[in-house]
């Protein structure tokens, strides 16, 4: 019910919302899923003890990806990077959980891959910048701003973490 509550309040202020509620973005971009990483990478965000809470398989617009990346706008790479992200599916997430934001960013690594220690998502699985298979949200302002532009609301499940209580003390 406190998560129900949560979750429009935050919808309908753009409320950042810290503690083990706070939420992020994460995108597994369309080479992650061409080259089969999908339960790779979620499997890594479960085991660290973080929930998921949404989830969906999707072709993202020219649009959407603009309105995403904005702040890219002015970069020589910009419309490469709409064009890649747009080019097949991606899949779309929101996980939960204390310092989500912070946590998920250091388990991809670094925007580079060659400056990404081994052990990251980055570090791990790819080369070039322009092919790193995952987007993660730099801060809280920046996850809220991103799950309501690829979320509604209702897409964003409550549930109940019977782990909770071995994950939080
Ligand atoms: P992301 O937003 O995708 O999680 O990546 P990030 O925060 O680590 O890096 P950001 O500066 O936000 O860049 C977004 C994405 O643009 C591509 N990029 N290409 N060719 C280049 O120099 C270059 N720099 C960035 C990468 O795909 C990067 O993830
Ligand atoms: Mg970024």
């Amino acid at each position: 019910m406190i998560c129900v509550a949560l979750t429009v309040f935050a919808y309908m202020f753009q409320a950042v919302i810290t503690g083990i509620h706070e939420r992020t973005f994460i995108a597994i971009k369309p080479d992650g899923v061409q080259r089969r990483l999908v339960g790779e990478i979620i499997r890594r965000f479960e085991r660290k003890g973080f929930k998921l809470v949404g989830m969906k398989l999707m072709q993202a617009s020219e649009k959407l990806l603009r309105d995403h990346y904005i702040e890219l706008k002015d970069r020589p790479f910009y419309n490469g990077l709409v064009k890649y992200m747009s080019s097949g599916p991606l899949v779309a997430m929101v996980w939960q959980g204390l310092d989500v934001v912070k946590v998920t960013r250091a388990m991809l690594g670094e925007t580079n891959p060659a400056d990404s220690a081994p052990g990251t998502i980055r570090g791990d699985f790819c080369v070039e910048v322009g092919r790193n298979v995952i987007h993660g949200s730099d801060s809280v302002e920046s996850a809220t701003r991103e799950i309501s532009l690829w979320f509604h609301p209702e897409e964003l499940t409550c549930w109940n973490d019977c782990a909770d209580n071995w994950i939080y003390e």
